[in-house]
């Protein structure tokens, strides 16, 4: 079982491990770094989704009848933080295809550095939904904070925040915007460089993912 503390579960399996590396490498194509992203929002969908209530449901299946487990209680949302979200929605997806999406545009202002929305679309009821919301980066937090700031002002009221690497700044800053919101990451690296990206990171995310570097 990942370690849980002060809100923040860091999943740290070998396989996600593994994988993380390839992505951080300065030389891996575009293509391969989103298939691993890709792969590891799988493996990280399968932590985040542990909890989810179930509730027996009888079912036949070719031998007898039984009582079987099926999820019930809220439904998903996916809340990507455009672009580099989409990463990681896209796999969170197809383990949970019943998920409704939300989509959360934002630009860092190059002069401020704070969040700046340009997109938000949601689907209805979000406050009877469980929202995960996702950005492979948590660097200074800003673009995080105003997103989930956004969210819960359209009605979301629990709301799970995942992402592939974050810097302590970040999660404190998280912390103490948003101190309900639980956040899983895979990874927590060493600081911010002066152009708050993260060190040592993988580079811009968005980017590598669609090959825009
Ligand atoms: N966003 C990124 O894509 N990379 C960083 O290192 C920080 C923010």
């Amino acid at each position: 079982m990942p370690e849980t503390i002060d809100g923040v579960t860091l999943i740290d399996h070998p396989l996600i491990k593994h994988k993380l590396t390839i992505m951080r490498k300065k030389e891996t194509p575009s293509s391969i770094f989103r298939n691993l992203l890709r792969e590891i929002s799988l493996l990280m969908g399968y932590e985040v989704t542990r909890d989810l209530p179930l509730q027996n449901i009888e079912i036949e299946t070719p031998m007898a009848t039984m009582s079987a487990p099926k999820l019930v209680g809220r439904k998903m949302c996916i809340f990507s933080i455009l672009r580099a979200g989409e990463g990681l929605a896209q796999g969170l997806l197809d383990l949970i295809p019943s998920a409704r999406v939300g989509h959360v545009g934002l630009y860092r202002d190059p002069k401020n550095l704070q969040a700046v929305e340009y997109y938000f679309k949601a689907p209805p009821h979000l406050s009877e939904r469980f929202c995960l919301v996702v950005d492979p980066m948590l660097a200074t937090g800003n673009s995080a904070i105003a997103a989930l700031d956004r969210i819960k002002k359209a009605g979301a009221t629990n709301i799970t925040f995942l992402c592939l690497l974050a810097v302590p700044e970040g999660l404190k800053a998280m912390k103490k915007a948003h101190p309900d919101v639980h956040i899983y990451t895979t990874a927590i690296d060493e600081k911010l460089n002066e152009k708050s990206y993260i060190i040592p990171g993988l580079g811009d995310a968005g980017d590598r993912i669609f090959g825009t570097i």
